[in-house]
């Protein structure tokens, strides 16, 4: 599909990408001023949408705004903007709207602008990435998922720069998250992952691969652990809406798991692909 083919959503109108226009007052644009989701479609479905729209609320909560539509309205411009079988990601972004001046205070009265795509899912590295640690040099509110996304650019640069596909990052000795993934580690047996709080985004693919880990029986573990535990790992993952489940076989230079992905992962991502499969195979729930 080419870019001019691509019908968008922009608030209350279907348009092509190229006619959907913003105003440079818009909040989003002068300021970053706004929240996005990011939800994988299969088989024309969305995967766990509801939990991606109770953190579409949250965000918004956060930051002062009200969600502009109810899960009907979402769910029916999805629909509209949804083709096909084939594997897909829905973005959308909310932002405070355009203001008459810029201001940085909220003004009362804004109408926010909501804005919607749904493109084609990017191959995943199945034989595994490699990635850095780095200071996390983001802020306090990290669990907000907010389209205000510099610092997170710039880790995920040093990353790429090194040849490396993520940053890990670490704060006061504690790893945290991937620059636009959360972390995992088997370790003795358990998976282990950082608890959730304003450090990190609340990940729903997290969530699922705790879940699938439970189903299976494989013990599960939220806590903190520092860059040491990390590094002595028997595996190390990274999951994402977009990547799901990626093994990470070489960290800051040195194998993981032998340089190939580990068996636990190996588990998972067959778990997480019969999700998937289930998902697509489902009855459709869509109008
Ligand atoms: N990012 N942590 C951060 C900082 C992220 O940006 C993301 C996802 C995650 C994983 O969340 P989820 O499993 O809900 O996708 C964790 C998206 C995919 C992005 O920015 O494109």
């Amino acid at each position: 599909m080419s870019s001019q083919d691509l019908q968008v959503y922009l608030n209350g109108r279907f348009v092509p990408v190229d006619e959907a226009k913003v105003s440079v007052l818009d909040r989003g644009f002068l300021f970053g001023d706004g929240i996005y989701e990011v939800i994988p479609v299969y088989g024309g479905q969305p995967l766990r949408l509801d939990e991606h729209l109770r953190r579409l609320d949250q965000s918004l909560a956060a930051i002062k705004m009200k969600s502009p539509l109810g899960d009907k309205e979402w769910s029916a411009i999805f629909d509209r903007l949804i083709s096909g079988t084939a594997d897909q990601q829905i973005y959308l972004q909310v932002t405070r709207g355009a203001a008459n001046k810029r201001d940085h205070s909220i003004p009362a009265e804004i109408t926010p602008t909501v804005f919607v795509m749904c493109t084609p899912i990017a191959p995943i590295p199945l034989d595994g990435i490699k990635a850095i640690t780095v200071s996390d040099i983001r802020w306090d509110r990290c669990n907000i998922k907010a389209i205000t996304l510099l610092a997170n650019i710039l880790l995920r640069q040093e990353a790429v720069d090194q040849g490396a596909a993520e940053a890990i990052l670490v704060r006061d000795g504690q790893v945290l998250e991937g620059a636009a993934s959360n972390i995992m580690i088997v370790s003795g047996g358990k998976i282990i992952t950082p608890p959730k709080g304003d450090t990190i985004l609340p990940g729903i693919t997290r969530d699922l691969v705790l879940d699938l880990a439970k189903n299976l029986g494989i013990p599960t573990e939220e806590r903190h652990f520092d860059i040491a535990e990390l590094k002595n790992a028997d595996e190390i993952w990274v999951t994402s809406s977009t990547r799901e489940i990626l093994s990470v076989i070489e960290l800051d230079g040195k194998f993981i798991s032998g340089g190939i992905p580990g068996k636990t992962w190996k588990t998972l991502q067959s778990a997480y692909q019969d999700y998937k499969r289930a998902l697509r195979e489902a009855p459709s729930t869509r109008t």
